[in-house]
């Protein structure tokens, strides 16, 4: 039998931080229970109320969650540097993991040539005083998202799309303010959100992205921020559609105290339309990260907005990190510059289409209804997640269970499609349609 973690403890601060050790450990898994505030208020010999504020606390910092009736649990993905892979069951020897979420390495562009140029060409090292966003690249940016329907005045440089929310979130908002985020959404955004100390409220998403009503209901909720994927939403796939932009714009216009935020994350790899929201609101920002299309380890994602949002990160940013080094600058540049690139990044795309449409083909065909308009994933409501994961896991499949990716929202699982070979569609299909196949009530499958 496992042995239970013991929190420790004779004040608020003693206890919060006995958790925090218990987490960083391992020792308290994601998703485990806190004793009741009474029952380890009795057994610290503390009151009550130390121990509901040392949960507050954790609240707070977005380590715990408290959910009702559920009591008091460890957040998914607690932010403190824990081992990622403890947070998430741990493939099977020998699985398929599909639980990643990440691009396919093999179709992402080579850097070195890339890089063997920039070495040629990089002239004297550059110091403090020359550091900034580099007016080719942000030329090169605004004519790409001008392209696209974008207003893009003002332009600054982010550590990639979840550095650049962060940063807007920061520079708008206070702990305790409500951002409306998409339900179901990116997992790392549910966790930023905690981590800042800021309310979630989930916005049902559909095929053509956050609904109105959704959208509607979280303003009344009091809602300060408004998170919005623009194309290939994960883990849906959701891309928003013209009518939904046309019928958010309205909704939106004349929010001046909603801070509305765009992530286009899947940028160049998109095979819809963008339809932004961009401008809808006085105060407004829209992030294109290069990580999907171009390479995760990139950490550069350009950042669009109206004047005093853009000056505010970028102000900011000055007095803290600095600005994003301009050998990465030059990087993203020489990428965005190479025909032969673009064509790479261009079939990545298709491929990944093909993909998941062979995959989407075959659980319908296997008479089950699964979701992806567009990107690398496909969301497939399952009756009870870790029923579905574990007979996956034991079928030589790896996928991730969609409570990383929920607030309230139905239970599914999340197949990421990216590296799926076309042998693999088949065989992957089968072992979902057995997975959710309804058992007897001895357990056995009739
Ligand atoms: C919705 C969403 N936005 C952005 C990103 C990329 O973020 P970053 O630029 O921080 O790598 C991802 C990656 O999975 C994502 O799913």
């Amino acid at each position: 039998m496992a042995v239970r973690y013991q929190i420790t403890g004779g004040s608020s601060a003693a206890i919060s931080a006995s958790v925090e050790t218990g987490i960083r450990t391992g020792a308290l898994a994601a998703d485990s229970a806190l004793p009741a505030v009474r029952a380890l208020a009795a057994e610290l010999a503390v009151s009550p109320a130390t121990v509901a504020k040392a949960y507050q606390e954790l609240r707070r910092r977005g380590l715990v969650v408290t959910a009702g009736r559920h009591g008091t649990r460890v957040r998914p993905r607690p932010p403190v540097a824990t081992r990622r892979a403890a947070l998430r069951p741990a493939p099977a020897p020998g699985a398929r993991d599909l639980s990643q979420g990440q691009p396919d390495p093999r179709l992402l562009p080579p850097l070195g040539p890339h890089l063997a140029a920039l070495a040629a060409e990089i002239g004297p090292p550059v110091g403090y005083a020359s550091s900034a966003v580099l007016p080719e690249l942000a030329e090169a940016a605004r004519v790409r998202l001008t392209a696209d329907g974008v207003p893009a005045d003002e332009i600054t440089v982010a550590g990639g799309a979840l550095d650049g929310i962060e940063r807007l979130l920061a520079a708008h908002l206070r702990p305790g303010d409500a951002v409306a985020v998409e339900d179901p959404g990116w997992a790392n955004l549910l966790d930023l959100v905690a981590a800042a100390g800021l309310r979630p409220i989930g916005v049902p998403v559909d095929s053509d992205g956050p609904t109105v009503a959704g959208v509607r209901d979280a303003l009344a909720l009091g809602a300060r921020a408004l998170v919005v994927t623009s194309r290939a939403q994960n883990p849906t796939g959701a891309a928003v559609g013209a009518d939904r932009a046309a019928a958010l714009r309205d909704l939106l216009a004349g929010r001046p105290d909603l801070l509305l935020i765009e992530d286009d994350h899947a940028a160049e790899l998109a095979h819809v339309p963008l339809h932004p929201l961009a401008g809808a609101t006085p105060a407004w920002a829209f992030v294109r990260s290069v990580s999907k299309p171009f390479g995760p380890d990139l950490r550069l994602a350009v950042l669009t907005g109206d004047e005093a949002t853009v000056s505010r990160v970028a102000g900011r940013a000055r007095v803290g990190a600095g600005w994003v080094s301009t050998v990465l600058q030059r990087l993203v540049l020489s990428l965005w510059r190479d025909p032969a690139t673009a064509e790479l990044v261009r079939r990545a795309g298709q491929e990944y289409e093909r993909r998941r449409s062979a995959l989407l083909a075959a659980l319908t065909a296997r008479g089950l209804t699964a979701h992806g308009r567009t990107g690398i994933n496909v969301w497939l409501p399952v009756p009870d997640e870790t029923v579905a994961v574990t007979a996956l896991r034991d079928a030589g499949w790896s996928v991730a269970p969609g409570a990383l990716f929920r607030i309230g929202a139905e239970p599914a699982v999340r197949i990421t499609v990216s590296t799926l070979d076309d042998a693999e569609v088949d065989p992957l299909a089968d072992a979902v349609a057995a997975a959710l196949r309804p058992t007897g009530p001895d357990g056995f499958t009739a």
